[in-house]
């Protein structure tokens, strides 16, 4: 086989693999739950999130979800594109993460930024997944959230890891803590 074939093959296997990751991007991002307290509800959370390519930024989404779920709120966990994202209805705490592609948010995340009507008082935090550390994708959601009047009080940008979100979970808990406190 000549070094044009294997070549073939190679960007081949990549397009497949591309299409398939995002076909389960699309699939993922229209999901959502609801997590439930065991004890005493103290408030009303949405972390609205899209999964990436990789899964960090979804993997990262369940972590804070369930930080706050344990803190007392109930928490509807939802994909960018999925109906209940946009439904602000009675939700005290927002939070939303995108992966960084080109020093952006994602498109659904910018087209679920754009859509999103502000509800009045509501505490904003936003997160990204990303290779670099430089404020970018981050602050394109802060500022798109600003512009409808919803101050972002906590801005964070987690480094990559080989195969998704960093393993540490204090990150999100701490995340959390800055956004409730
Ligand atoms: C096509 C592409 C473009 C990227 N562009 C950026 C970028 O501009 N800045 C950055 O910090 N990271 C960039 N990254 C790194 C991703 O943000 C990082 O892999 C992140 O973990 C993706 O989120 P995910 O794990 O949810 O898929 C890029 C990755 C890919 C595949």
């Amino acid at each position: 086989m000549g070094i044009l074939e294997i070549l073939g093959i190679i960007i081949a296997l990549i397009i497949v693999l591309s299409v398939v990751g995002w076909l389960i991007g699309v699939s993922r991002s229209k999901d959502s739950k609801t997590l439930i307290p065991s004890g005493e509800i103290h408030g009303t959370a949405l972390v609205v999130y899209d999964p990436g390519i990789t899964g960090g930024t979804r993997t990262a989404a369940f972590h804070i979800a369930h930080e706050l779920k344990t803190r007392g709120y109930e928490v509807k966990l939802a994909g960018a594109r999925s109906s209940e994202a946009l439904n602000l209805s009675g939700v005290d705490v927002l939070v939303i993460g995108s992966p960084t592609y080109g020093a952006q948010p994602t498109g659904p995340v910018k087209t679920y930024l754009q859509n999103l009507q502000s509800p009045g008082n509501i505490t904003a935090g936003v997160y990204s997944l990303a290779g670099s550390i430089v404020e970018d994708s981050n602050v394109v959601m802060a500022q798109a959230l600003e512009s409808k009047s919803i101050p972002v009080k906590v801005s964070t940008k987690y480094g990559h890891s080989a195969w998704g979100a960093p393993s540490d979970k204090t990150l999100y808990a701490k995340f959390v803590a800055q956004l409730l406190s």
